[in-house]
């Protein structure tokens, strides 16, 4: 135990989430780890969000050159369907081919027009720009060019579409725009060694909603990576979720957590509730999961319970066998940042994707998509959920499958974006100073960000 982490004990006495799942029976080892590395406590500069060239220099030297999630297999389940994923101005077509997955920059090789719409999704036998109708086959070869004897200059070789890279795990799909970057699952470090006990290739996106955010796409991120603020921005959560006292992890460049008690109320909270009355408020996603409301037993807790109602239900509605899984990893926010885009929560209780990336070649917003996993139904049929996009301005409240509560907790968290984008144009301070325990990951990921940034040389921007 280092001295951020004895500081965090001192500071909860028999609180830290560890404490709180340890009481639930014993960890399993991967839950059981915790990382935090000391740390440069310098100050991040507010320009790292509000400076179009801070932006450019992101653009070029690090999303050029990371994987990042792009969408989900069942996405692009039948050979012909096809998937847009774009970045900034940068747009990748990602097609599901007879010889697998391939992605192509969505552009076309004759006068530049997009080949798919963007944010767009489908089927089609092949892929055809709607100027001019050049087509190629969905393995990127050429398969016909409208009067070709004027293009004589141009041979079959040249006139197939170049290739972006692209790799799945567990049921994600990742694309990188760097030739010689790493294998993938390189790239992931510690993730897949950690999800040995998440199998999400058997799940698909049931929900998917998409808001356009006024600030930085790192802003957005960033409010997902502490629960520093939820008793202040969220104060209705604080009954039933342990907050302040989450713990976070930073394993490497790429992978962070955060792990947050459900069913036990804040330190903050003063409520002292009794385990039936901490079953009744669950509230919040897994609320949803667990069904019908259930009496805690003598002895028991309301996170037992809730538990064992989510196993019950895994296996009679989708024949899945939890029983080996703990309490923590049935019920708790689990939450693995996967650097930069992705967030992934992989319980069965909160099964989730969110995904942050900039809006058009604009430093000032940012798309947040989130997607809700559920289990793949027995008899194989399912939807996948389309895209609900909610504009600017509108609450998430908006999308018909949001469940009330998470829009009025996600309205209040995209709320105070617009906050601090504005609040940080009009800084004298010029930096923000992070907290050196609840906020480490904010800062780590700032590390890593210097990493891309520095590798064509001193970066002065960076720092
Ligand atoms: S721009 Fe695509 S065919 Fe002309
Ligand atoms: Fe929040």
């Amino acid at each position: 135990m280092n001295d951020i982490q004895e500081m965090m004990r001192r500071q909860y006495p028999g609180a830290t989430w560890a404490d709180i799942a340890r009481r639930d029976g014993e960890l399993p080892p991967v839950l059981a780890q915790q990382a935090n590395p000391e740390q440069n406590l310098r100050d991040i500069p507010f320009a790292r969000y509000t400076d179009p060239a801070f932006f450019d220099l992101e653009m070029e030297r690090m999303w050029k050159r990371v994987w990042q999630f792009a969408c989900r297999e069942e996405h692009v389940a039948d050979v012909g369907d096809w998937f847009v994923y774009d970045l900034g101005r940068l747009s990748v077509v990602i097609v599901r081919t007879e010889g697998g997955l391939k992605a192509y920059p969505n552009s076309c090789l004759h006068r530049g027009t997009k080949l798919k719409p963007s944010g767009g999704s489908g089927w089609s036998e092949s892929l055809r720009c709607s100027f001019h109708n050049w087509e190629w086959n969905l393995d990127g070869s050429l398969k016909n060019i409208p009067c070709s004897f004027e293009f004589p200059q141009l041979s079959r070789e040249k006139a197939c579409l170049p290739q972006v890279r692209v790799e799945s795990w567990n049921g994600m799909i990742f694309v990188n725009f760097d030739t010689d970057a790493p294998a993938l699952t390189d790239y992931l470090e510690v993730l897949p060694d950690h999800f040995a006990n998440w199998d999400l290739t058997g799940w698909y996106v049931a929900t998917h909603v998409r808001k356009h955010l006024p600030a930085n796409w790192k802003v957005a991120l960033e409010a997902f990576m502490e629960a520093y603020h939820t008793p202040y921005v969220h104060p209705e959560m604080t009954n039933v979720v342990g907050d302040q006292n989450m713990q976070h992890d930073i394993f490497s460049d790429h992978i962070s957590r955060d792990l947050c008690a459900m069913a036990v109320s804040s330190p903050t909270s003063t409520a002292n509730l009794t385990q039936q009355q901490l079953l009744d408020m669950m509230l919040v996603a897994d609320g949803a999961m667990v069904g019908e409301r259930a009496q805690v037993p003598e002895g028991k807790t309301a996170r037992w319970v809730m538990a064992e109602q989510l196993r019950t239900q895994m296996l009679e509605q989708h024949g899945l066998d939890y029983s080996g899984h703990s309490v923590p990893e049935m019920i708790d926010s689990l939450k693995y940042h996967v650097f930069p885009n992705m967030l992934l929560y992989p319980a069965p209780g909160l099964c989730l994707i969110q995904q942050f990336r900039p809006d058009g070649h604009d430093h000032d917003h940012a798309i947040f998509d989130q997607y809700v996993l559920f289990p793949r139904p027995r008899d194989g049929n399912f939807e996948v959920g389309e895209a609900e996009v909610i504009t600017e301005h509108e609450s998430f409240t908006k999308a018909p499958s949001m469940d009330k509560f998470l829009a009025s907790v996600l309205d209040q968290d995209t709320d105070i974006m617009r906050w601090q984008r504005e609040g940080m144009y009009a800084s004298a301070k010029g930096a923000e100073t992070l907290s050196i325990y609840q906020e480490a990951r904010i800062r780590h990921m700032h590390d890593t960000l210097d990493k891309y940034i520095a590798r064509d040389g001193s970066a002065e921007l960076a720092k």
